[in-house]
């Protein structure tokens, strides 16, 4: 009998190894460790250098290797050709995934955690408040913005950090984006409680009274109420400008006020951390590069005369067109520091990818900044070099905005931003950066340590004005 029973668990726990290691045994599934059950990689993953996770992977079980990382079974996936697949081609079998944190916070109805018909139609939306076109109008208010921020970096007695001051700033030209020019009795409540909710987005979503996630859901319900309060009165005005205004007019949607409010949190969540995070970048390899930084500021200073002579005009859509070599650095910026390193889909049934099968219910990880760190794509790729951009990259071997139906839709306006800001402090301003520390901190994008402690001086006595 004892002999029987030691046989049954034995068998059980085989199944279970088995499993762990190969579901759906007949199949291939692509090679790599699952690691512990559970656990799986997890700790690995989270308690190093994450390129060194991802790089001694590929090096061993190359551009297609399988994982384990919180609780879910996974694949990530370096190859053009498989990113394609997965964020374009083959797309409607693969479903964005965020932890579940993120989306109850953010809000469940924002665009980025659906597909389909309705991701189709907000997209849209969303798309054409943020196209060229739309944004060419909003380079007076960014302007603005930037001209406020560099203004109050004069004063400063300490040294500053340049990640918080790019989140101010990112964070003020989101709310423009979103609100329009209107100034909204809300908009400093707005400003408080979104400080408060992105201190949960990365908790565990356990709900329990004094818990981080709580208290960021009791903030986010102070958000709502707030937003409710603008939606109310604009749908009685017209729905005024920004892509609230947008929204509110789309009336083959008819969106519910509790949808658009979710679509403003997201977007303000989609474009406040990314741009702070590659203009602090910016800062960091223009200083890092002085003969890089006298060729960019032999740029501005040209289109800075050049509203000098035309009436001490403020910079418009197309002067931005001018600042090519800005641009350059701007995309070498975005390759080398790769600050979206990966993304997250889910298969929605068993997929064949490459020879390998994927099956229904794994993650699936574009990892973008291993491609972008692709020898055969970016030649001496951890060299800062802006002219690699003479030429355009090949198809989905550059990504810093994603690819396919989830790509971003601000990445015009993201570079715009970056553009203006750059204009004016390469042109008014010098910054040192404090410290000779190379180290990275990732928060959870990866940033310079301690956020990148600069100190400024004026280069020209003249004021700017605002
Ligand atoms: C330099 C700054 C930015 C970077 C690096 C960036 C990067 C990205 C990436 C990689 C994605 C695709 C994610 C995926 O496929 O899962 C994405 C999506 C998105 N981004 Fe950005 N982004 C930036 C700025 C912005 C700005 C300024 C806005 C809005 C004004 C914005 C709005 C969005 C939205 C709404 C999505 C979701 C699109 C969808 O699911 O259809 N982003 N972004």
């Amino acid at each position: 009998m004892m002999i029987l029973l030691v046989a049954v668990v034995a068998l059980a726990a085989a199944g279970i190894l088995f499993r762990w290691c190969e579901p759906g045994s007949n199949r291939r599934l692509p090679p790599g460790s699952m690691g512990w059950p559970y656990i799986g990689e997890t700790l690995k993953l989270y308690t190093q250098n994450p390129n060194f996770f991802f790089a001694t992977r590929r090096k061993r079980y190359g551009n297609i290797f399988k994982s384990h990382i919180l609780g879910c079974p996974c694949v990530m996936i370096s190859s053009p050709e498989a990113a394609k697949m997965v964020l374009a081609s083959k797309a409607h079998l693969f479903k964005p995934t965020y932890p579940q944190s993120k989306e109850r916070l953010i809000g469940p109805a924002a665009l980025f955690f659906h597909h389909g018909h309705y991701h189709s139609l907000l997209r849209r939306l969303v798309a054409a408040s943020f196209s060229p076109s739309a944004v060419r109008g909003s380079v007076a208010a960014v302007q603005t913005i930037a001209l406020k921020l560099l203004s109050s970096w004069e004063h400063a007695t300490s040294p500053i950090c340049t990640l918080q001051e790019m989140k101010k700033y990112a964070f003020e030209v989101a709310m423009i984006s979103v609100l329009g020019g209107e100034v909204e009795a809300e908009t400093e409540g707005i400003r408080c409680l979104y400080g408060e909710l992105e201190k949960g987005y990365n908790s565990m979503a356990v709900d329990i009274p004094g818990s981080p996630f709580y208290k960021a859901m009791r903030v986010r319900k102070a958000l709502n109420e707030r937003l409710m309060r603008i939606i109310e009165r604009r749908r009685e005005n017209g729905g005024g400008g920004g892509l609230l205004g947008n929204m509110l007019r789309m009336e083959a949607a008819e969106l519910r006020d509790s949808e658009i409010a979710d679509n403003v949190i997201g977007v303000i969540f989609a474009a406040h951390d990314t741009t702070a995070t590659v203009l602090t970048w910016l800062l960091k390899y223009l200083h890092d590069n002085p003969n890089l930084l006298q060729a960019v500021a032999v740029e501005q200073e040209g289109i800075r005369r050049k509203l000098q002579v035309e009436g001490e005009r403020g910079l418009t859509w197309d002067d931005t067109r001018d600042m090519l070599l800005t641009s350059r650095v701007i995309q070498e910026t975005l390759r080398s520091a790769s600050i979206v390193s990966f993304t997250f889909r889910e298969a929605v049934e068993d997929v064949e990818l490459q020879g390998y099968v994927i099956p229904k219910g794994w993650k699936v990880l574009p990892l973008f900044r291993s491609i972008h760190h692709t020898s055969d794509f970016f030649p001496h790729p951890h060299k800062f070099d802006p002219s690699r951009f003479e030429v355009s990259p090949r198809p989905y071997t550059y990504m810093p905005f994603g690819n396919g139906v989830h790509s971003c839709p601000g990445s015009e306006f993201a570079k715009l931003e970056m553009l203006v800001l750059l204009h004016h402090l390469i042109t008014f301003y010098r910054w040192r950066v404090i410290g000779e520390e190379d180290a990275i901190q990732y928060g959870p994008f990866p940033v310079p340590k301690g956020g990148l402690l600069i100190q400024v001086t004026q280069r020209r006595r003249e004021s700017i004005s605002i």
